[in-house]
């Protein structure tokens, strides 16, 4: 080693865990992408999986394979056993008070759109508000525009300061006797803000105004703790938490799941059918119409025992050592602007440079081997608040490396020189 390659390391802080290990266990990342060895930052779009999630789901389809809930054979009482299994796994992870609680849906959509129709449809009618923030991905806007078109309730949407910050007077005087539900995401996919959501759900609860987060960012960087935060709703995507895609979670108070209607009629959601009318399933199956997504939940449950076995405590440390050396890296480079510098944030650094166009930057990176993503990250109200038709975005995940920052720093300045 020469000592030029030597000198950065000096000072460098290190993982609370064996990252070479941690980085053994996901394949992909020992790919090489035009040449190049990959450098996977766009950990917000979807992550990587670990060969323990790769080989359930395998494991699934090549010994354990049966519709659950449905049979009396062998293969099926064992796949369903291992469904449920899964299921109070993930109670245990956001610390829900029963597995009965968890509803498992194909992502955070679909969690989102289940509770905008069978919670939200039924009761809302003009003159009611579901209150926003304006910084929430598109899946925690639409299902309550097309909510709002069906039942003539109004959307109202509390803004951010210039930092990406929530500015929480401004939504607490959006809570008054109309609003009916209230929807936040608790980390953004296009700033990086953590939102302060336990007192959001105070405020709301003060008011009788449920409360639904969006934690399809926070769940794989967090340690959530729905009793803790006491909000009504919470969901969050399987394939973003290192898990199969095609699976999430809609975890709710039960009173409230007990009072909905199902959201999707089918197999597996009832407990009587006549030509006449039918009744339902108790929970959660009243909300799991149809085979549901078997493999992909055993999938979930090996990234579930994965991000355990590394520990929540671990991964936040290590991903605020990432965001805060490329934070600073970024900070030095000239015609760099930092979309997103909230005091609370994790994981995500959305910036743009002068007179380069993001999808400019991730293509001259992609060349490098490095994979951002670029574009509004499907929360447009978010780019429109900072003038800006579109970010790049680099987002950190626990087996990212400070050499890996460095690279996306020497491919940022290679964009620079080209445009120059
Ligand atoms: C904050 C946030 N909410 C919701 C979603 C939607 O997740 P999915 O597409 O997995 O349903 C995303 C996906 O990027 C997200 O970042």
């Amino acid at each position: 080693m020469t000592p030029a390659a030597v000198a950065p390391l000096i000072g460098r802080s290190s993982p609370p865990f064996d990252l070479d290990r941690i980085r053994a266990d996901f394949p992909i990342l020992g790919r090489r992408i035009r040449g190049k060895p990959l450098v996977y930052l766009d950990n917000a779009a979807t992550s990587q999986k670990p060969q323990s999630v790769i080989d359930a789901v395998t494991r699934f389809y090549t010994a354990e394979n049966a519709n659950i809930h449905r049979g009396v054979h062998y293969l099926s009482e064992r796949a369903t056993a291992a469904y449920d299994l899964v299921r109070e796994e993930v109670a245990r992870f956001i610390n829900a008070p029963s597995s009965r609680q968890v509803i498992f849906t194909k992502g955070a959509t679909e969690g989102i759109n289940l509770v905008a129709q069978s919670y939200g449809r039924p009761q809302l009618k003009p003159g009611d508000d579901i209150v926003i923030t304006a910084m929430e991905h598109h899946s925690n806007i639409v299902p309550w525009q097309l909510l709002c078109e069906q039942t003539g309730a109004a959307l109202q949407a509390a803004p951010f300061n210039d930092h990406g910050e929530l500015d929480v007077a401004a939504l607490e005087r959006l809570l008054t006797p109309r609003t009916k539900l209230v929807a936040l995401v608790h980390l953004s996919n296009a700033l990086g803000t953590i939102n302060p959501v336990k007192t959001i759900v105070a405020l709301a609860h003060e008011r009788g105004i449920p409360v639904l987060v969006d934690g399809a960012q926070a769940a794989p960087h967090l340690p959530v703790d729905v009793q803790d935060l006491d909000c009504d709703f919470y969901v969050f995507s399987g394939h973003k938490l290192f898990g199969p895609t095609g699976v999430g979670v809609l975890y709710g108070r039960e009173a409230l799941l007990e009072q909905m209607p199902p959201y999707q009629g089918g197999g597996d959601m009832i407990a009587t059918v006549s030509l006449q009318r039918s009744t339902y399933a108790p929970l959660p199956a009243k909300f799991e119409a149809g085979t549901p997504m078997i493999a992909q939940v055993a999938g979930l449950g090996a990234a579930l025992k994965y991000v355990e076995s590394v520990g929540l405590g671990n991964i936040g440390a290590w991903e605020r050592e990432l965001l805060a050396y490329a934070t600073d890296c970024i900070l030095d480079m000239k015609g760099v602007r930092i979309i997103g510098t909230a005091e609370h944030k994790a994981s995500v650094l959305g910036f743009v440079m002068n007179e380069v166009h993001p999808h400019d930057i991730g293509t001259i990176l992609d060349n490098e081997g490095i994979a951002i993503r670029a574009g509004h990250h499907c929360a447009q109200p978010v780019m429109e608040r900072f003038g800006v038709p579109a970010t790049a975005r680099a987002s950190f995940a626990f087996y990212n490396t400070l050499d890996e920052v460095d690279a996306l720093i020497a491919g940022l300045a290679t964009v620079k020189k080209m445009f120059g």
